[in-house]
């Protein structure tokens, strides 16, 4: 309304849907239809209200991960929906225009419920990146690309076995991107955004086109980068984001694929990790008649670095097996007081031959470094989840502002949602 205020209602239900167009109907989950959710929209400033309503069988809790906010309104496993209920978190959106997404976050049954299908985006806008000429029609030039891997029985239920030797979760043969089975895209201008989730549970991509020609990193988790990055690849592992333009010619059809990625880690790790897994992702399927697009701005938001001197705690995270810093998640064990109004600097580093990721709520951090080394472009910007290779230490600095609250506790745990469900987890209040 005028006040900028706006009133979202996400219904969390149980559903079916024929992915291969064959009559198989396959058992899924959803937030107001068959499988995954509406693409949620607020501006910098204004104040949001979301009624979540549960109509699944079991409880639930929906996170809106990647976004600053209050934690009793973060949607992790203190906030459950009992079946029938409805919770109706509010708070006012205040960070830099940003593709974000929600998800359910039930300890121990995180995996189970995105696999079924409950996740969706959450764009935030602002005027920094509405006065840049970038592509904004949404669903014409800016694209959301929600990419999951499944795999399915032979009567199209979802399968999800894991085979012994791999140990980070299920791993799909087939590739949903919003939803669709070999999907393509009607692309009508010179230059389409397409906004790249990787909505996995476990599996790294690789993203980048047949022809290996070049596209424009223009964000990642938390926003705009300063300045676009001219590349060919950008390697997702699950929860990250990835904003890019890509120039095609008239007539043309390129397709959007994901090679093998690298992972760091050893042979065996590699192998049974989808280290050498590659996909075709997307097709885009350029008009003969390409409407204009303006190019690319050579810089885009200006990003305040934060001086990792003037921290006033450092951390070490220490990531292996199913535990962070020797210790499995546990709903009643604070793991740390983080102090309002103060820089921290955090070391997170796997020290297990399996890949695991990092991701915390609340903030949005930045890169100090990757195994002693200077960020690559791709995480020069503002991040909530960053790959973790076995034995590279990632050094990362973030600011605690404001919401702080200490009795209920945010999240930061290892993203493969098999090994956040067994215990990769641990809980931090703002205090
Ligand atoms: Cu995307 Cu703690 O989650
Ligand atoms: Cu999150
Ligand atoms: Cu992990």
């Amino acid at each position: 309304d005028e006040r900028g205020r706006r009133v979202f209602d996400l219904l969390a239900r149980d559903g079916r849907r024929d992915f291969h167009g064959d009559g198989r109907l396959t058992r899924t989950a959803g937030f107001d239809g068959d499988y995954l959710g509406p693409t949620l929209r607020a501006r910098r400033g204004e104040q949001v209200v979301v009624n979540v309503v549960n109509r699944l069988a079991g409880r639930t809790s929906v996170h809106w991960h990647g976004m600053h906010l209050p934690a009793r309104m973060d949607g992790g496993p203190h906030q459950m929906i009992r079946p029938g209920a409805t919770w109706s978190p509010t708070w006012t959106v205040d960070q830099p225009a940003a593709t974000l997404w929600y998800h359910p976050h039930p300890h121990g049954e995180t995996e189970d419920h995105v696999y079924r299908g409950l996740a969706g985006l959450f764009l935030v806008d602002d005027d920094r990146e509405a006065a840049l000429p970038l592509p904004r029609r949404y669903g014409v030039d800016d694209v959301p690309v929600i990419v999951q891997d499944r795999s399915f029985s032979g009567d199209g239920q979802f399968r999800k076995t894991r085979n012994m030797i791999n140990a980070i979760g299920v791993l799909g043969d087939t590739l949903l991107v919003n939803g669709t089975v070999g999907p393509y895209l009607d692309v009508t201008t010179e230059r389409v955004r397409l906004r790249l989730l990787n909505g996995s549970t476990a599996r790294l991509y690789n993203f980048g086109f047949a022809d290996d020609r070049p596209f424009d990193l223009i964000g990642s988790d938390g926003g705009l980068l300063p300045r676009p990055a001219r590349l060919t690849r950008v390697q997702l592992s699950p929860g990250e984001r990835a904003e890019i333009v890509v120039t095609v010619r008239p007539g043309e059809r390129v397709t959007l694929r994901s090679t093998a990625p690298d992972l760091g880690a050893g042979f065996l790790a590699d192998r049974f990790a989808g280290g050498r897994d590659r996909f075709d992702v997307l097709q885009l399927r350029a008009a003969d008649r390409l409407t204009p697009s303006p190019a690319v701005p050579g810089t885009l938001v200006p990003m305040e670095r934060i001086d990792p001197d003037a921290a006033s705690a450092t951390r070490r995270l220490e990531f292996a097996g199913r535990a962070i810093n020797g210790q499995s998640m546990a709903m009643d064990r604070i793991d740390f007081a983080a102090t309002r109004d103060t820089t921290e600097v955090w070391e997170v580093v796997n020290i297990d031959g399996t890949p695991h990721n990092f991701h915390v709520h609340d903030v949005q951090f930045q890169v100090l470094s990757v195994a002693g080394a200077a960020p690559p472009p791709e995480l020069a910007g503002w991040k909530d989840t960053v790959y973790l290779a076995p034995q590279r230490p990632v050094r990362i600095a973030m600011r605690f502002t404001d919401h702080s609250d200490p009795d209920v506790p945010y999240m930061y745990h290892c993203h493969l949602l098999y090994h956040e469900d067994a215990g990769m987890m641990g809980q931090f209040v703002v205090v």
